[in-house]
């Protein structure tokens, strides 16, 4: 059987609303799954939800965040944001977050399709210095594979999902202006 294609989106306000709760529960799925992506347990789906709201819809709505989605035979299998609100000096720098799979649907290459489209809308925008943070050992192999750099770790740095102690976290940079 063939493989499913991946298609990669750029939300704009009102598909971001009508996404909004598949998005919360890829979320929920992940940090129940182990994720490192800002949140602690109790994580319930309405705090999911929240976050895509309260969070994300304001600076999206203002221009400064972008949302991209991905979709496998037109169900939504993950996400990625890229922050663009940053200082004069720093027009050149952009931030990616969230880079979220669905557990159901990983390793098919969907986060790998979000960076490429990631990197793709930096480069139209002009940010050719992407940075990011990442806990995970699969986050971190799926971003060097890609070509990201270890920059430096710091510890105790987020609360583990679960359990009650401090991880660290590393951070990674890549200049696109170097392929
Ligand atoms: C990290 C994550 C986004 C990877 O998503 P994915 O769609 O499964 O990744 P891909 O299939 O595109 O993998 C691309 C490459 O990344 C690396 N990779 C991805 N997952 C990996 C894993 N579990 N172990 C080792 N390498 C991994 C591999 O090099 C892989 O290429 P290959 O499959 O040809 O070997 C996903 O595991 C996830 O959502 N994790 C939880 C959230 C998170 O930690 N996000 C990052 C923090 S911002």
């Amino acid at each position: 059987m063939p493989a499913p294609t991946i298609a990669i989106a750029a939300l704009d306000p009102a598909s971001l609303g009508e996404a909004t709760g598949r998005l919360a529960e890829i979320l929920h799925a992940c940090v129940h799954d182990g994720a490192s992506v800002g949140f602690v347990l109790p994580f319930d789906i309405g705090e999911a939800h929240a976050y895509w709201r309260d969070r994300v819809a304001p600076p999206h709505a203002a221009g400064s965040r972008l949302v991209l989605i991905a979709s496998l035979d037109d169900d939504i299998a993950g996400t990625a944001q890229l922050d663009l609100d940053s200082m004069p000096s720093k027009r050149h720098h952009a931030e990616v977050s969230k880079v979220l799979v669905d557990p159901p649907f990983r390793r098919a290459g969907v986060a790998r399709a979000l960076m490429a489209e990631i990197e793709g809308q930096a480069r139209a925008a002009d940010r050719w210095l992407l940075t990011l943070d990442t806990a995970g050992d699969a986050a971190e192999a799926l971003y060097r594979s890609l070509g990201y750099e270890f920059a430096g770790a710091i510890p105790s740095y987020a609360r583990d999902a679960f359990e009650d102690r401090y991880d660290a976290t590393r951070l990674m940079y890549k200049d696109l202006r170097r392929g």
